[in-house]
C-alpha cells in the first residue's frame, strides 16, 4: 500500500463536486492512508460530514469555535499532524482565501497555519475560473509552491460544456502519491542556485541604471526546482515577486553584490543556473548627492561589471552551469559563441525581441543549446512549463 502511515488532510469546500472527494477518501483509505477530514459550512450543504466520518473513519471538522477538549487548539493540531493537506473541490472563494491568507473558519485557518504541503484542486465554472481575479489569485497559489491541479475540460452542472470540472480521480491522486515518492524527487540531495531579476547600478542617490527584467523565469525555476527534491537558494536582483515559501532567498540590487552572492556559495553548489539579468556596465563615479540638471548635456562613464557567468565557467569542478541569453538578433550564433567561451553546460536563449514573450512576460519560448548535443526548441508555454522542461533536461544530463 502506497500511502501507508501518511497522515493526509481532506479540506472539502462548498462546490458542486463536493461528493466527488467521498471517492477520494475511499482511494486515499484503500492506499493505506490515515485521512481526517475538514468541511467548510458551505460543504456541509452539498454532502454530510457523515458520510465523509464514515468513509475516514475519523471525525470531521467544520467549526472553529467548538473545539471540544481545552489542552490543544485542533487546527493547529490538526495543521501540524497532516503530512499533506489536499483541497478538494476547491471553491473559488477557497482559493481567494489562501491566496490572501485569509483565515476566518476551520479550514481557512489550518491552510495558513500548516507547514506542510498543500494541494489544490479547484473546481468551477468556466466563467469563474476564467476570471481574472480567479487566474491572479491561482498564479499567487503558484508562487506559493502550492501544487494546482489543473481543471478539466467537460460536461459541466451548469448543463453546457466547459472548463472547470474536477479531474477524474487517477489524476489527483498521482499528485498525491507523488508527494511521497523519492521517484518524482530527481533532485533531492542537490543543491541548487538560482539567479533572478534584474541589477540596478546606481547613478545617484535617487537614480539607476536598470532593466526590464521580471524575475518570472528565475523563480519559476527556483520554486519547480523545490518541487523535484532540491535544496535550493535563491538570489534574486530586482523583482516584485515575493520569496517562495521554503526557498532561502537572498535579495541584492548590484551585479558585485550578486557576484558576491554567489561566490560565496559556490563550492557547495551541484547546479546553477544564472537566469538574472545582470547589468553589463556600472557608473564609474556614483554621485553622492541628486545630480543637478544645470548642464544641457551629462555625460556618465560606465565600467565593465564582472563577467559571472565566465568566471564562474573557470573555476567550476564538478557543477553544472546554465546560463542564459537575451538576444535581439542573430541569437543563435552569438549564443553558441557564449556557451563555448563561458564553458556552460547549458545555455538557455531567449529572443527578447518578441514582445510576446520574455522579459516580463508570464511566457516564454526558448532555445536549449549544450555542447556536442542538438539543440532543443521550447515553443512558446508559461515560463513554469520551462522551467520543469529545462530541468528535466539537466537532470538527464546529470545521469550521463
Ligand atoms: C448550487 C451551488 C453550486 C456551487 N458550486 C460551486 C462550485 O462548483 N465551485 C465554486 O467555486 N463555488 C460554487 N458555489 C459557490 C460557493 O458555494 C460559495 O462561493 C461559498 O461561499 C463557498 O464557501 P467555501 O469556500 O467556504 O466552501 C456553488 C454554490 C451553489 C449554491
Amino acid at each position: 500500500m502506497t500511502l501507508e502511515n501518511k497522515k493526509i488532510g481532506l479540506i472539502v469546500t462548498g462546490g458542486i463536486a463536493a461528493y466527488k472527494s467521498l471517492g477520494l477518501v475511499r482511494s486515499m483509505v484503500k492506499q493505506g492512508a490515515e485521512v481526517r477530514v475538514v468541511m467548510t459550512n458551505a460543504a456541509t450543504k452539498f454532502v454530510t460530514p457523515l458520510s465523509f466520518e464514515t468513509l475516514s473513519k475519523n471525525n470531521v471538522l467544520t467549526d472553529l469555535f467548538s473545539e471540544k477538549e481545552s489542552e490543544h487548539v485542533a487546527h493547529i493540531e490538526f495543521a501540524d499532524w497532516a503530512d499533506l493537506l489536499v483541497v478538494a473541490p476547491a471553491t473559488a472563494n477557497m482559493i481567494a482565501k489562501m491566496a490572501n491568507g485569509i483565515a476566518d473558519d476551520f479550514a481557512s485557518t489550518t491552510l495558513l497555519a500548516t507547514e506542510a504541503p498543500k494541494v489544490v484542486v479547484p473546481a468551477m465554472n468556466e466563467h469563474m475560473l476564467m476570471n481574472p481575479a480567479m487566474q491572479r489569485n491561482l498564479r499567487l497559489l503558484e508562487q506559493d509552491s502550492v501544487q494546482v491541479i489543473e481543471p478539466e475540460t467537460g460536461f459541466l452542472a451548469e448543463g453546457y460544456s466547459g472548463k472547470g470540472r474536477f479531474p477524474e480521480l487517477e489524476t489527483i491522486m498521482a499528485v498525491v502519491n507523488a508527494n511521497f515518492s523519492d521517484k518524482d524527487k530527481p533532485l533531492k540531495g542537490k543543491n541548487i542556485l538560482v539567479t533572478a531579476g534584474g541589477t540596478q547600478e546606481r547613478i545617484d542617490p535617487v537614480r539607476f541604471i536598470g532593466n526590464d527584467s521580471s524575475g518570472k523565469m528565475g523563480f519559476a525555476i527556483a520554486i519547480e526546482a523545490q518541487k523535484l527534491g532540491a535544496n535550493v537558494t535563491l538570489v534574486s536582483g530586482v523583482s516584485k515577486l515575493p520569496d517562495p515559501v521554503g526557498i532561502t532567498t537572498i535579495r541584492v540590487k548590484t551585479a558585485i553584490e550578486l557576484s558576491e552572492a554567489i561566490t560565496r556559495r559556490f563550492a557547495e553548489q551541484n547546479i546553477l543556473i544564472m537566469a538574472a539579468a545582470v547589468s553589463d556596465y556600472r557608473v564609474q563615479n556614483v554621485a553622492d548627492q541628486k545630480i543637478k540638471k544645470d548642464e544641457d548635456t551629462l555625460t556618465l562613464t560606465l565600467e565593465k561589471n564582472p563577467d559571472i557567468l565566465k568566471q564562474l565557467g573557470k573555476i567550476k569542478q564538478n557543477q553544472y552551469l546554465v546560463g542564459f541569453a537575451a538576444e535581439t538578433q542573430n541569437g543563435l550564433i552569438n549564443a553558441q559563441e557564449k556557451l563555448e567561451k563561458k564553458n556552460l553546460n547549458l545555455l538557455v536563449l531567449n529572443d527578447v525581441s518578441n514582445a510576446a514573450i520574455g522579459f516580463n512576460s508570464n511566457e516564454n519560448e526558448v532555445t536549449l543549446l549544450r555542447p556536442q548535443m542538438e539543440n532543443i526548441f521550447i515553443k512558446q508555454t508559461s515560463k513554469k512549463q520551462i522551467a520543469g522542461e529545462l530541468l528535466n533536461v539537466v537532470i538527464s544530463d546529470l545521469k550521463k
